[in-house]
């Protein structure tokens, strides 16, 4: 959903869209008019005005989503209405002349019932259409808050809001509510230079994702087991090493969305609030097929200590909540972390499993430093890869990060990429970790 549309398609588009929603309200005010008791229940299915599908029909984003979650005509006009303040804000004070609330507005629950139910059939049928396994809210097109009531707000998900009206999606960071930010990668798997034994792993990997609605689904195993729907794997090494960049990959190539948490900042940032702003992301993650990364994982799933103060007591909770939150998660579940003797015991029995990412020794060195150099990359010659990564022993960010290096050096003397560069920015690395150069 990152393109943006053509902005004639998406004006036409939307306007069409709101001139059918337009219409519809004015047939629920006038039917309105009368007073609450001239509104008797009518038990008669018969048209509830609603525009048919084929109207929305063509090329723009609005379409796109429609068909993309299979939504039916009440459903479009639902998210219509949703993203309809969002252009005017006349649609806030015609939502809140259409409830018997009072101070209400914008889109409720209750208005969109209104606006797509007219008899009581419909009515009834509205209130699944708006439940959690509804089409809207289960493809996280809108999201209704409190999620429990339908007096709560319909809002749509942004990034879909802005797309559908042609502007560039807002920048996601993670925040106190929704502690998480989108995970995007210009990897595939072919980029990670990982030794046989840890490919092979990482093959088992994609087979559980890409075979799970056999297993689960068609196989039974989600109605015979208990949590036997999701997938926990734990990605361990030393720092550097590729683990979130195959996380990436991974999701990536089995064509999921991914989220990362930094479980550290999480603990330390959003004490007091963690409980709801995880619950926020795994029920997102569990609409939206995402795969969740936990980086860090050791700053929380750690042996777990003798309680010393609030904090540690604080965060004692915190893990169970999330201990109990991943086991029952139905996605996938990358966790990563420098140590894995660090990580629980109690833990360790939920890992489905484990991926380790050594450093990489000579052979995967010199294929790492061959595809780190960008084809444009303009270089001097023979650049000795094979004898750099024969010399020394460098982690793939290290190289990668002396590569950069070397390339500015060259852009600011307005020079081309040598061999030497490289072995200078190679030594500024071995200087960070404060290591000696070898000889
Ligand atoms: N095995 C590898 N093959 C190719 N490139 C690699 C590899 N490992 C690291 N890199 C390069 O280094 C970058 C950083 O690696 P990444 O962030 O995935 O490491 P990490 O294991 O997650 O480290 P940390 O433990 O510090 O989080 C990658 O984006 C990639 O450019
Ligand atoms: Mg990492």
């Amino acid at each position: 959903m990152t393109a943006q549309a053509d902005v004639t398609t998406v004006v036409a588009e939307i306007r069409t869209a709101l001139e059918m929603l337009d219409a519809v309200i004015q047939v629920r005010l006038e039917e309105r008019k009368g007073g609450i008791e001239h509104r008797p229940l009518s038990i008669d299915d018969g048209d509830d005005g609603i525009p048919p599908l084929e109207r929305y029909e063509g090329i723009g984003p609005l379409a796109a989503a429609i068909g993309m979650a299979g939504l039916s005509a009440a459903e479009a006009l639902i998210l219509v209405a949703a993203i309809a303040p969002l252009i005017d804000e006349r649609f806030d004070a015609a939502y809140a002349a259409l409830t018997d609330r009072d101070g209400v507005t914008g889109l409720t629950g209750e208005v969109a019932r209104t606006l797509v139910a007219r008899s009581l059939g419909a009515r009834l049928d509205a209130a699944a259409l708006l439940g959690p396994h509804g089409a809207l809210r289960a493809s996280g097109l809108v999201r209704l808050d409190p999620p429990d009531s339908l007096a709560g707000r319909l809002t749509p998900e942004p990034a879909l809001a802005a797309w559908t009206l042609g502007l560039p999606a807002p920048e996601q960071r993670a925040t106190a509510e929704f502690p998480a930010r989108p995970l995007t990668t210009v990897h595939s798997l072919t980029d990670v230079v990982l030794p046989a034994r840890t490919r092979s792993r990482l093959t088992d990997l994609q087979h559980r994702i890409a075979w799970r609605e056999r297993v689960v689904e068609d196989w039974g195993f989600g109605r015979h087991h208990d949590n036997t729907a999701g997938l926990v794997a734990l990605f361990h090494g030393p720092p550097g090493t590729g683990k979130t960049m195959t996380a990436g990959a991974v999701a990536a190539a089995a064509g999921l969305p991914a989220y990362v948490i930094d479980l550290s900042a999480l603990v330390s940032k959003y004490i007091g609030e963690t409980e709801k702003a995880l619950a926020n992301v795994f029920d997102r993650a569990a609409h939206e097929r995402c795969v969740l990364v936990f980086d860090e994982a050791d700053a929380v799933f750690g042996s777990r200590t003798e309680v010393t103060d609030s904090h540690d007591r604080y965060a004692n909770q915190e893990v169970s909540y999330l201990l109990t939150r991943i086991e029952s998660h139905p996605g996938v579940v990358i966790l990563t972390t420098n140590l894995r003797g660090n990580i629980d015991d109690a833990f360790q029995r939920r890992i489905h499993l484990a991926v380790e990412f050594a450093p990489p020794g000579p052979a995967e060195r010199a294929l790492i430093w061959e595809q780190a150099l960008p084809p444009e990359l303009p270089v001097a010659g023979d650049l000795g890869l094979a004898s750099l990564a024969d010399r020394y022993v460098l982690t793939g960010a290290q190289i990668r990060d002396a590569i950069v290096d070397a390339a500015y050096a060259a852009a600011a003397a307005n020079d081309v990429v040598t061999e030497e560069l490289l072995v200078t920015a190679v030594r500024r690395q071995y200087d960070k970790a404060g290591r000696t150069v070898p000889s």
